[in-house]
């Protein structure tokens, strides 16, 4: 070759003709890159912005959250709207953040035989979710969601709900031992049993859904004993409804491609 090869020519020769070299500096240059874009991560304390309204999950919630993922409703629902002008035609604000920071474990998926449930709070009446849940298709005819009939006879078992409360508080969620203490009680009185109703009110905000409602009522219509049904539809009914989105101001993605 008549020119002179230049500095970096030379040395690249190097590693193409020494694969397993060429192997270790692919390695070095892809981890430098990784390094600047993970290290940094490491010094932030939390990488959600906190969100005024996001709450934990009360206990029935909570207890309603358990059967919701026992029964595997997550196989066909996701709980997660993408900031995608469809989706957010479709079901609303696209989910923040910070409005899943207490789910444990996170539900967003990306199955959906059925529709994104993330803002399905107090989209349908009470009546509407139970008679959907007992036979979908006598509200959805070409609907293909099974039947969970028997959630209404089922009494819900909450005696553990403070064990799964203390488990959560490991992981971040914060309930205090007042909360703890009281979280059977709560259950009853959320249900709409004789309890006392302003010292939840008072741990776990207004508990008011998007339209206003405050979520304490006898949930499946029937009175008594708080049944699977009555946690599942109080879960179902609080769902995207902590953040009030006609005051939140987020980042106008409208004019982002
Ligand atoms: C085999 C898949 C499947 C499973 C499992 C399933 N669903 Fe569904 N779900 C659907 C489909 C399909 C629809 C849409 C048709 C309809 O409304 O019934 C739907 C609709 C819904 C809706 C109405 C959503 C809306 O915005 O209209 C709710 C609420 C719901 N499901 C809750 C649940 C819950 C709670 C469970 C678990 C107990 C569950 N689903 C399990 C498939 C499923």
């Amino acid at each position: 070759m008549a020119a002179k090869q230049g500095w970096l020519l030379r040395n690249h020769k190097f590693f193409e003709r020494h694969s397993y070299i060429l192997l270790v500096g692919i390695l070095i240059t892809v981890a430098i890159g990784g390094l600047i874009e993970i290290a940094p991560l490491f010094y932030l304390k939390n990488t959600i912005e906190k969100v005024e309204g996001v709450r934990p999950y009360t206990p029935l919630e909570l207890a309603g959250q358990n059967i919701y993922l026992r029964e595997g409703c997550y196989v066909c629902h996701s709980q997660m709207i993408r900031p995608l002008r469809d989706e957010v035609e479709r079901y609303g604000h696209y989910s923040l953040a910070a409005e899943s920071m207490y789910d444990h474990p996170f539900q967003w998926g990306s199955k959906r035989t059925g529709p994104d449930l993330a803002r399905v709070g107090g989209k349908y009446s009470d009546e509407w979710h139970k008679q959907h849940l007992v036979d979908p298709r006598s509200l959805v005819p070409e609907s293909i969601m099974p039947p969970y009939a028997f959630l209404s006879s089922q009494p819900l078992d909450f005696a553990g709900i403070r064990r799964d409360m203390s488990t959560l508080r490991v992981a971040g969620v914060p309930y205090t031992d007042a909360m703890i203490d009281r979280a059977t009680d709560d259950v009853l009185a959320q249900a709409g049993g004789e309890y006392d109703v302003e010292a939840m009110k008072s741990d776990y905000g207004a508990i008011a859904g998007r339209d206003g409602t405050v979520l304490i009522r006898d949930f499946d219509g029937a009175p008594g004993e708080p049944s699977e049904m009555d946690a599942l539809i109080a879960y179902l009914q609080v769902l995207g409804t902590m953040v009030d989105f006609s005051t939140y101001e987020a980042e106008d993605l409208s004019n982002k491609r």
